[in-house]
Protein backbone atom coordinates (compact mmCIF):
# COMPACT_ATOMS: atom_id res chain seq x y z
CA UNK A 1 0.00 0.00 0.00
CA UNK A 2 0.90 3.56 -0.97
CA UNK A 3 1.89 6.21 1.07
CA UNK A 4 -0.68 7.99 -0.08
CA UNK A 5 -3.35 5.54 0.90
CA UNK A 6 -1.92 5.30 4.56
CA UNK A 7 -1.94 8.90 4.73
CA UNK A 8 -6.12 8.89 3.69
CA UNK A 9 -6.64 6.13 6.12
CA UNK A 10 -4.98 7.74 8.79
CA UNK A 11 -7.56 10.56 8.16
CA UNK A 12 -10.73 8.26 8.30
CA UNK A 13 -12.25 8.15 11.82
CA UNK A 14 -10.64 6.10 14.44
CA UNK A 15 -13.67 4.79 15.71
CA UNK A 16 -15.85 2.34 13.07
CA UNK A 17 -18.39 4.29 11.13
CA UNK A 18 -20.86 3.25 8.37
CA UNK A 19 -22.64 4.66 5.55
CA UNK A 20 -24.85 3.67 3.14
CA UNK A 21 -25.23 3.59 -0.57
CA UNK A 22 -27.67 2.87 -2.97
CA UNK A 23 -27.10 1.23 -6.36
CA UNK A 24 -29.29 1.22 -9.56
CA UNK A 25 -28.67 -1.74 -11.93
CA UNK A 26 -29.71 -1.84 -15.75
CA UNK A 27 -32.79 -4.74 -15.95
CA UNK A 28 -33.23 -4.98 -12.16
CA UNK A 29 -36.03 -2.98 -10.67
CA UNK A 30 -34.74 -2.94 -7.10
CA UNK A 31 -32.47 -0.73 -5.34
CA UNK A 32 -30.00 -2.42 -3.54
CA UNK A 33 -28.60 -0.65 -0.31
CA UNK A 34 -24.94 -1.12 0.37
CA UNK A 35 -23.48 -0.97 4.12
CA UNK A 36 -19.80 0.73 3.93
CA UNK A 37 -18.28 0.14 7.07
CA UNK A 38 -14.66 1.44 8.06
CA UNK A 39 -12.97 -0.94 10.58
CA UNK A 40 -10.87 1.13 13.50
CA UNK A 41 -7.79 -0.22 11.77
CA UNK A 42 -9.45 1.75 8.53
CA UNK A 43 -10.13 -0.80 6.35
CA UNK A 44 -13.27 -0.59 4.65
CA UNK A 45 -16.16 -3.07 3.19
CA UNK A 46 -19.51 -3.37 1.36
CA UNK A 47 -21.91 -5.54 2.95
CA UNK A 48 -25.69 -5.49 0.97
CA UNK A 49 -28.42 -4.61 3.52
CA UNK A 50 -31.34 -4.23 1.51
CA UNK A 51 -33.29 -4.84 -1.81
CA UNK A 52 -36.09 -2.71 -2.50
CA UNK A 53 -38.64 -2.79 -5.29
CA UNK A 54 -38.20 0.77 -6.46
CA UNK A 55 -36.63 2.38 -9.62
CA UNK A 56 -36.97 1.04 -13.09
CA UNK A 57 -34.94 -0.42 -15.79
CA UNK A 58 -32.32 1.40 -17.07
CA UNK A 59 -32.25 4.28 -14.76
CA UNK A 60 -30.20 7.10 -16.09
CA UNK A 61 -30.55 9.55 -12.83
CA UNK A 62 -30.23 8.85 -8.61
CA UNK A 63 -30.11 11.96 -6.33
CA UNK A 64 -30.66 11.66 -3.14
CA UNK A 65 -32.49 15.10 -1.02
CA UNK A 66 -30.73 14.34 2.36
CA UNK A 67 -33.44 16.41 4.01
CA UNK A 68 -36.30 15.09 3.71
CA UNK A 69 -34.98 11.30 3.19
CA UNK A 70 -36.34 10.97 -0.56
CA UNK A 71 -34.37 9.37 -3.14
CA UNK A 72 -35.33 10.64 -6.82
CA UNK A 73 -34.42 8.30 -10.17
CA UNK A 74 -35.47 8.46 -13.83
CA UNK A 75 -35.19 5.47 -15.75
CA UNK A 76 -36.31 4.64 -19.30
CA UNK A 77 -36.64 1.10 -20.43
CA UNK A 78 -33.55 1.19 -23.52
CA UNK A 79 -34.39 -2.69 -24.40
CA UNK A 80 -38.23 -2.07 -24.92
CA UNK A 81 -38.42 2.09 -25.60
CA UNK A 82 -41.83 3.39 -24.12
CA UNK A 83 -41.93 6.03 -21.65
CA UNK A 84 -39.63 7.33 -19.16
CA UNK A 85 -40.48 7.68 -15.36
CA UNK A 86 -39.35 9.69 -12.38
CA UNK A 87 -39.65 7.79 -9.06
CA UNK A 88 -39.02 9.09 -6.07
CA UNK A 89 -38.34 6.64 -2.88
CA UNK A 90 -38.18 7.26 0.64
CA UNK A 91 -35.16 5.97 2.43
CA UNK A 92 -34.67 4.54 6.28
CA UNK A 93 -32.18 4.09 8.52
CA UNK A 94 -32.37 -0.10 8.07
CA UNK A 95 -31.16 0.59 4.03
CA UNK A 96 -35.23 -0.35 3.01
CA UNK A 97 -36.80 1.80 0.46
CA UNK A 98 -40.70 2.93 -0.31
CA UNK A 99 -42.34 4.21 -3.10
CA UNK A 100 -43.55 7.61 -2.77
CA UNK A 101 -44.68 8.57 -6.22
CA UNK A 102 -43.98 8.47 -10.00
CA UNK A 103 -44.90 10.56 -13.34
CA UNK A 104 -44.66 9.08 -16.66
CA UNK A 105 -41.74 10.98 -18.37
CA UNK A 106 -40.82 11.37 -22.27
CA UNK A 107 -38.28 8.27 -22.81
CA UNK A 108 -34.77 8.95 -23.66
CA UNK A 109 -31.60 9.42 -21.90
CA UNK A 110 -32.34 12.00 -19.07
CA UNK A 111 -30.35 13.32 -16.18
CA UNK A 112 -31.89 15.57 -13.43
CA UNK A 113 -30.98 18.14 -10.82
CA UNK A 114 -32.74 19.47 -7.85
CA UNK A 115 -33.66 22.82 -7.56
CA UNK A 116 -35.33 25.62 -5.54
CA UNK A 117 -36.38 26.20 -1.93
CA UNK A 118 -36.09 22.73 0.13
CA UNK A 119 -35.05 21.26 -3.29
CA UNK A 120 -39.22 20.71 -4.32
CA UNK A 121 -38.32 20.94 -7.63
CA UNK A 122 -36.61 18.71 -10.47
CA UNK A 123 -35.14 19.84 -13.59
CA UNK A 124 -34.61 17.38 -16.04
CA UNK A 125 -32.61 17.29 -19.35
CA UNK A 126 -33.69 14.47 -22.13
CA UNK A 127 -31.37 14.27 -24.71
CA UNK A 128 -33.11 12.09 -26.80
CA UNK A 129 -36.15 14.69 -26.62
CA UNK A 130 -33.87 17.54 -26.87
CA UNK A 131 -36.35 18.91 -24.18
CA UNK A 132 -35.63 20.74 -20.45
CA UNK A 133 -38.76 20.09 -18.25
CA UNK A 134 -39.24 20.67 -14.56
CA UNK A 135 -41.49 18.84 -11.75
CA UNK A 136 -42.42 20.14 -8.67
CA UNK A 137 -42.60 17.66 -5.31
CA UNK A 138 -45.69 18.78 -3.29
CA UNK A 139 -45.81 16.63 -0.47
CA UNK A 140 -44.94 12.90 -2.12
CA UNK A 141 -46.75 14.15 -5.38
CA UNK A 142 -45.07 14.89 -8.72
CA UNK A 143 -46.21 16.89 -11.44
CA UNK A 144 -44.76 18.35 -14.52
CA UNK A 145 -44.31 22.77 -14.66
CA UNK A 146 -42.11 23.41 -17.33
CA UNK A 147 -41.37 21.61 -20.59
CA UNK A 148 -39.23 23.28 -23.81
CA UNK A 149 -38.28 21.64 -26.98
CA UNK A 150 -35.71 22.87 -28.84
CA UNK A 151 -34.89 23.05 -32.36
CA UNK A 152 -31.53 22.54 -33.79
CA UNK A 153 -30.37 23.52 -37.13
CA UNK A 154 -26.98 21.91 -37.76
CA UNK A 155 -23.68 23.93 -38.40
CA UNK A 156 -21.10 23.75 -40.47
CA UNK A 157 -18.11 21.84 -38.58
CA UNK A 158 -20.89 20.06 -36.64
CA UNK A 159 -20.49 15.88 -36.71
CA UNK A 160 -23.63 13.90 -37.49
CA UNK A 161 -24.46 13.19 -34.00
CA UNK A 162 -24.98 17.03 -33.46
CA UNK A 163 -27.63 16.77 -35.74
CA UNK A 164 -30.24 17.56 -33.13
CA UNK A 165 -30.66 19.64 -30.31
CA UNK A 166 -29.20 17.03 -26.94
CA UNK A 167 -29.37 18.24 -23.70
CA UNK A 168 -26.87 16.18 -21.81
CA UNK A 169 -26.82 17.50 -17.93
CA UNK A 170 -28.85 19.51 -15.71
CA UNK A 171 -26.28 21.44 -13.60
CA UNK A 172 -27.08 24.87 -10.80
CA UNK A 173 -24.80 27.59 -9.85
CA UNK A 174 -23.55 27.77 -6.68
CA UNK A 175 -26.24 30.07 -5.77
CA UNK A 176 -29.22 28.27 -7.11
CA UNK A 177 -30.72 31.06 -8.85
CA UNK A 178 -29.84 29.77 -12.35
CA UNK A 179 -30.23 26.49 -14.07
CA UNK A 180 -27.62 25.24 -17.01
CA UNK A 181 -27.71 22.85 -19.46
CA UNK A 182 -24.68 21.58 -22.13
CA UNK A 183 -26.83 21.06 -24.90
CA UNK A 184 -24.10 18.57 -26.87
CA UNK A 185 -25.63 19.01 -30.04
CA UNK A 186 -26.20 22.59 -30.44
CA UNK A 187 -22.81 23.66 -28.69
CA UNK A 188 -24.08 25.75 -25.96
CA UNK A 189 -24.95 26.19 -22.37
CA UNK A 190 -28.35 27.13 -21.89
CA UNK A 191 -29.20 29.38 -19.12
CA UNK A 192 -32.52 29.54 -16.87
CA UNK A 193 -32.99 32.06 -13.70
CA UNK A 194 -34.94 29.99 -11.50
CA UNK A 195 -37.13 31.40 -8.87
CA UNK A 196 -36.52 29.38 -5.77
CA UNK A 197 -40.04 30.52 -4.33
CA UNK A 198 -42.32 29.31 -7.29
CA UNK A 199 -39.80 26.72 -8.99
CA UNK A 200 -40.48 29.53 -12.19
CA UNK A 201 -37.30 28.64 -15.23
CA UNK A 202 -37.14 32.04 -17.40
CA UNK A 203 -34.74 31.34 -20.32
CA UNK A 204 -31.72 33.85 -19.76
CA UNK A 205 -28.84 34.54 -22.35
CA UNK A 206 -26.97 31.01 -23.08
CA UNK A 207 -23.05 30.75 -23.73
CA UNK A 208 -21.72 29.77 -26.77
CA UNK A 209 -19.31 26.88 -26.54
CA UNK A 210 -16.98 26.46 -30.00
CA UNK A 211 -18.66 24.83 -33.11
CA UNK A 212 -18.56 21.18 -32.88
CA UNK A 213 -17.13 20.78 -29.64
CA UNK A 214 -20.21 18.40 -28.14
CA UNK A 215 -20.57 20.32 -24.88
CA UNK A 216 -21.88 17.18 -22.25
CA UNK A 217 -20.41 18.01 -18.64
CA UNK A 218 -20.26 21.15 -16.03
CA UNK A 219 -19.23 21.81 -12.48
CA UNK A 220 -18.79 24.78 -10.71
CA UNK A 221 -15.98 25.68 -8.51
CA UNK A 222 -16.82 28.42 -6.05
CA UNK A 223 -13.45 29.82 -4.76
CA UNK A 224 -12.56 32.69 -2.21
CA UNK A 225 -12.26 34.88 -5.36
CA UNK A 226 -14.05 33.79 -8.37
CA UNK A 227 -16.68 31.28 -9.68
CA UNK A 228 -15.24 29.25 -11.85
CA UNK A 229 -17.11 27.10 -14.46
CA UNK A 230 -15.86 23.87 -15.94
CA UNK A 231 -17.28 22.64 -19.28
CA UNK A 232 -16.03 19.87 -20.70
CA UNK A 233 -16.49 18.64 -24.27
CA UNK A 234 -17.18 15.34 -25.66
CA UNK A 235 -15.83 15.80 -29.09
CA UNK A 236 -12.79 18.58 -28.97
CA UNK A 237 -12.03 16.79 -25.77
CA UNK A 238 -11.66 19.79 -23.86
CA UNK A 239 -11.97 21.13 -20.29
CA UNK A 240 -12.97 24.95 -21.11
CA UNK A 241 -13.05 26.81 -17.79
CA UNK A 242 -14.70 29.86 -17.15
CA UNK A 243 -15.09 32.85 -14.73
CA UNK A 244 -18.84 33.56 -13.97
CA UNK A 245 -20.42 37.25 -13.04
CA UNK A 246 -23.33 37.70 -11.96
CA UNK A 247 -24.61 40.52 -14.24
CA UNK A 248 -26.82 43.57 -13.25
CA UNK A 249 -29.00 42.74 -16.26
CA UNK A 250 -30.15 39.31 -14.43
CA UNK A 251 -27.95 37.21 -16.82
CA UNK A 252 -24.77 35.00 -15.76
CA UNK A 253 -21.47 36.13 -17.79
CA UNK A 254 -18.80 34.04 -18.72
CA UNK A 255 -15.36 34.74 -19.30
CA UNK A 256 -13.09 32.04 -20.70
CA UNK A 257 -9.84 31.52 -18.42
CA UNK A 258 -7.96 28.31 -19.57
CA UNK A 259 -8.10 25.48 -21.56
CA UNK A 260 -6.97 21.98 -21.68
CA UNK A 261 -7.46 18.78 -22.95
CA UNK A 262 -9.32 16.08 -20.76
CA UNK A 263 -6.39 14.53 -19.73
CA UNK A 264 -4.78 16.90 -19.09
CA UNK A 265 -1.81 16.90 -21.23
CA UNK A 266 -2.29 20.22 -22.76
CA UNK A 267 -1.93 18.76 -26.20
CA UNK A 268 -5.26 18.27 -28.83
CA UNK A 269 -6.48 14.97 -28.67
CA UNK A 270 -7.58 13.07 -31.72
CA UNK A 271 -10.71 14.48 -32.82
CA UNK A 272 -12.23 10.40 -33.24
CA UNK A 273 -13.66 8.10 -30.98
CA UNK A 274 -10.58 6.79 -28.98
CA UNK A 275 -11.02 8.77 -26.27
CA UNK A 276 -14.46 10.40 -24.61
CA UNK A 277 -15.43 12.35 -22.02
CA UNK A 278 -18.04 11.02 -19.95
CA UNK A 279 -18.31 13.03 -16.30
CA UNK A 280 -16.94 15.39 -14.10
CA UNK A 281 -17.37 16.43 -10.37
CA UNK A 282 -15.91 18.13 -8.18
CA UNK A 283 -14.07 17.54 -4.95
CA UNK A 284 -16.00 18.33 -1.89
CA UNK A 285 -13.39 20.55 -0.82
CA UNK A 286 -13.29 22.34 -4.55
CA UNK A 287 -9.47 21.92 -4.52
CA UNK A 288 -9.91 19.13 -7.05
CA UNK A 289 -11.74 18.03 -10.33
CA UNK A 290 -12.25 14.38 -11.18
CA UNK A 291 -12.90 13.36 -14.59
CA UNK A 292 -13.89 10.02 -15.86
CA UNK A 293 -13.24 9.38 -19.69
CA UNK A 294 -13.33 6.70 -21.98
CA UNK A 295 -10.27 5.41 -24.14
CA UNK A 296 -10.63 2.92 -26.72
CA UNK A 297 -7.34 3.01 -27.54
CA UNK A 298 -5.62 -0.23 -28.12
CA UNK A 299 -2.73 0.15 -25.77
CA UNK A 300 -5.05 1.58 -22.80
CA UNK A 301 -8.27 0.57 -22.98
CA UNK A 302 -10.69 1.48 -20.48
CA UNK A 303 -11.90 4.06 -18.35
CA UNK A 304 -9.59 6.63 -16.88
CA UNK A 305 -10.24 8.95 -14.14
CA UNK A 306 -7.85 12.24 -14.02
CA UNK A 307 -7.81 13.74 -11.17
CA UNK A 308 -6.45 17.61 -11.43
CA UNK A 309 -5.86 20.36 -9.04
CA UNK A 310 -7.28 23.75 -9.16
CA UNK A 311 -5.59 26.99 -8.81
CA UNK A 312 -8.06 29.22 -7.08
CA UNK A 313 -6.41 32.16 -8.74
CA UNK A 314 -6.51 31.38 -12.67
CA UNK A 315 -8.80 28.21 -12.67
CA UNK A 316 -5.82 26.72 -13.96
CA UNK A 317 -5.62 22.81 -13.75
CA UNK A 318 -2.75 20.85 -12.95
CA UNK A 319 -2.50 17.13 -13.74
CA UNK A 320 -2.80 15.10 -10.26
CA UNK A 321 -3.33 11.60 -11.08
CA UNK A 322 -4.81 8.97 -14.14
CA UNK A 323 -6.16 5.54 -12.50
CA UNK A 324 -7.33 3.14 -15.05
CA UNK A 325 -10.89 2.26 -13.44
CA UNK A 326 -12.52 -0.39 -15.57
CA UNK A 327 -15.28 0.81 -17.13
CA UNK A 328 -17.96 2.64 -14.68
CA UNK A 329 -20.65 4.22 -15.44
CA UNK A 330 -20.83 6.97 -12.87
CA UNK A 331 -18.76 7.40 -9.81
CA UNK A 332 -19.93 9.27 -6.50
CA UNK A 333 -17.58 10.55 -4.07
CA UNK A 334 -18.28 10.81 -0.44
CA UNK A 335 -18.92 13.82 1.43
CA UNK A 336 -15.54 13.90 3.03
CA UNK A 337 -13.57 12.99 0.16
CA UNK A 338 -12.33 9.38 1.57
CA UNK A 339 -13.94 7.71 -0.74
CA UNK A 340 -14.94 7.30 -4.27
CA UNK A 341 -17.30 4.93 -5.34
CA UNK A 342 -17.55 3.42 -9.06
CA UNK A 343 -20.40 1.95 -10.68
CA UNK A 344 -18.35 -0.84 -12.60
CA UNK A 345 -21.01 -1.78 -15.69
CA UNK A 346 -19.17 -4.33 -17.45
CA UNK A 347 -18.50 -6.35 -14.12
CA UNK A 348 -21.64 -5.75 -11.75
CA UNK A 349 -19.45 -4.42 -9.30
CA UNK A 350 -19.15 -1.08 -7.11
CA UNK A 351 -15.93 -0.70 -6.45
CA UNK A 352 -14.72 1.44 -3.24
CA UNK A 353 -11.56 4.13 -4.12
CA UNK A 354 -9.83 5.57 -0.69
CA UNK A 355 -9.12 9.28 -1.50
CA UNK A 356 -6.33 11.52 0.43
CA UNK A 357 -7.96 14.74 0.56
CA UNK A 358 -4.93 16.46 0.84
CA UNK A 359 -3.37 15.25 -2.14
CA UNK A 360 -6.53 14.50 -4.27
CA UNK A 361 -4.89 10.53 -4.89
CA UNK A 362 -6.90 7.60 -5.38
CA UNK A 363 -6.11 4.13 -4.27
CA UNK A 364 -8.18 0.71 -4.78
CA UNK A 365 -9.75 -0.46 -1.42
CA UNK A 366 -10.82 -4.03 -0.88
CA UNK A 367 -14.58 -3.09 -0.21
CA UNK A 368 -16.42 -3.86 -3.39
CA UNK A 369 -19.58 -5.60 -4.12
CA UNK A 370 -20.78 -7.67 -7.09
CA UNK A 371 -24.16 -8.05 -8.55
CA UNK A 372 -25.85 -11.75 -8.48
CA UNK A 373 -26.71 -12.26 -11.69
CA UNK A 374 -24.10 -10.43 -13.31
CA UNK A 375 -26.71 -6.94 -13.72
CA UNK A 376 -24.72 -4.43 -15.14
CA UNK A 377 -24.85 -1.18 -12.47
CA UNK A 378 -25.42 2.38 -13.51
CA UNK A 379 -25.97 4.33 -10.45
CA UNK A 380 -24.17 4.68 -6.69
CA UNK A 381 -24.89 7.04 -4.53
CA UNK A 382 -24.08 7.90 -0.84
CA UNK A 383 -26.95 8.44 1.79
CA UNK A 384 -25.07 11.35 3.58
C1 LIG B 1 -46.65 8.20 -22.23
O1 LIG B 1 -46.51 9.63 -22.22
C2 LIG B 1 -47.60 10.28 -22.83
C3 LIG B 1 -47.25 11.75 -22.91
O2 LIG B 1 -46.38 12.15 -21.89
C4 LIG B 1 -48.86 10.02 -22.03
O3 LIG B 1 -49.96 10.65 -22.64
C5 LIG B 1 -49.10 8.51 -21.96
O4 LIG B 1 -50.16 8.26 -21.11
C6 LIG B 1 -47.87 7.79 -21.43
N1 LIG B 1 -48.05 6.37 -21.52
C7 LIG B 1 -47.81 5.55 -20.50
C8 LIG B 1 -48.02 4.09 -20.77
O5 LIG B 1 -47.49 5.94 -19.41
C1 LIG C 1 -23.91 -1.09 8.85
O1 LIG C 1 -22.82 -1.69 9.55
C2 LIG C 1 -22.66 -1.19 10.87
C3 LIG C 1 -21.38 -1.79 11.41
O2 LIG C 1 -21.40 -3.19 11.32
C4 LIG C 1 -23.87 -1.55 11.68
O3 LIG C 1 -23.73 -1.02 12.97
C5 LIG C 1 -25.11 -0.96 11.00
O4 LIG C 1 -26.27 -1.39 11.68
C6 LIG C 1 -25.18 -1.42 9.56
N1 LIG C 1 -26.32 -0.74 8.90
C7 LIG C 1 -27.33 -1.40 8.36
C8 LIG C 1 -28.41 -0.58 7.75
O5 LIG C 1 -27.38 -2.62 8.34
C1 LIG D 1 -46.36 4.37 -10.07
O1 LIG D 1 -47.44 4.72 -9.21
C2 LIG D 1 -48.58 3.90 -9.38
C3 LIG D 1 -49.67 4.42 -8.45
O2 LIG D 1 -49.86 5.77 -8.66
C4 LIG D 1 -48.26 2.45 -9.09
O3 LIG D 1 -49.37 1.63 -9.36
C5 LIG D 1 -47.08 2.00 -9.95
O4 LIG D 1 -46.66 0.71 -9.56
C6 LIG D 1 -45.91 2.96 -9.78
N1 LIG D 1 -44.86 2.58 -10.70
C7 LIG D 1 -43.61 2.41 -10.29
C8 LIG D 1 -42.64 2.03 -11.35
O5 LIG D 1 -43.27 2.57 -9.14
C1 LIG E 1 0.59 24.31 -22.88
O1 LIG E 1 1.52 24.36 -23.95
C2 LIG E 1 1.83 25.67 -24.40
C3 LIG E 1 2.78 25.58 -25.56
O2 LIG E 1 2.54 24.45 -26.32
C4 LIG E 1 2.43 26.47 -23.26
O3 LIG E 1 2.65 27.80 -23.68
C5 LIG E 1 1.49 26.45 -22.08
O4 LIG E 1 2.11 27.10 -20.98
C6 LIG E 1 1.15 25.04 -21.68
N1 LIG E 1 0.16 25.08 -20.62
C7 LIG E 1 0.24 24.29 -19.57
C8 LIG E 1 -0.87 24.42 -18.60
O5 LIG E 1 1.17 23.53 -19.39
Amino acid sequence: MGASALASLALLPSASSATLLYVVTDIAKFVTTLNLTTSTSGQPSLEPVAFSAGCGPYPTWLSLNKATSTLHCLYYDSYHPKNGSLLSLRTSPDGVLTPLSNISIPAGYSSGVLYGSKASGIAVANSQEGSVRAYSISGSALSEIYAEHFDHVQQPGQVDSQGASHPAAAVLDPTGTFLLVPDYGADLVRVWNVDQKTLALTASTPLTAAIGSGSCRLVFLKTASRTLMYLISEIANTITVYDTTYKCDGSLGFEQVYMTDTHGLNTTLPLDTDTFVWDVQSSPDIRYILVLSVSMAPESPGKRLNTFSVDAETGALAHVQTVMVGYPYSFSISKDGTFVAFALWDVGTVAVYARDVATGLLTRTDASFTMPGGERITYVVFDE
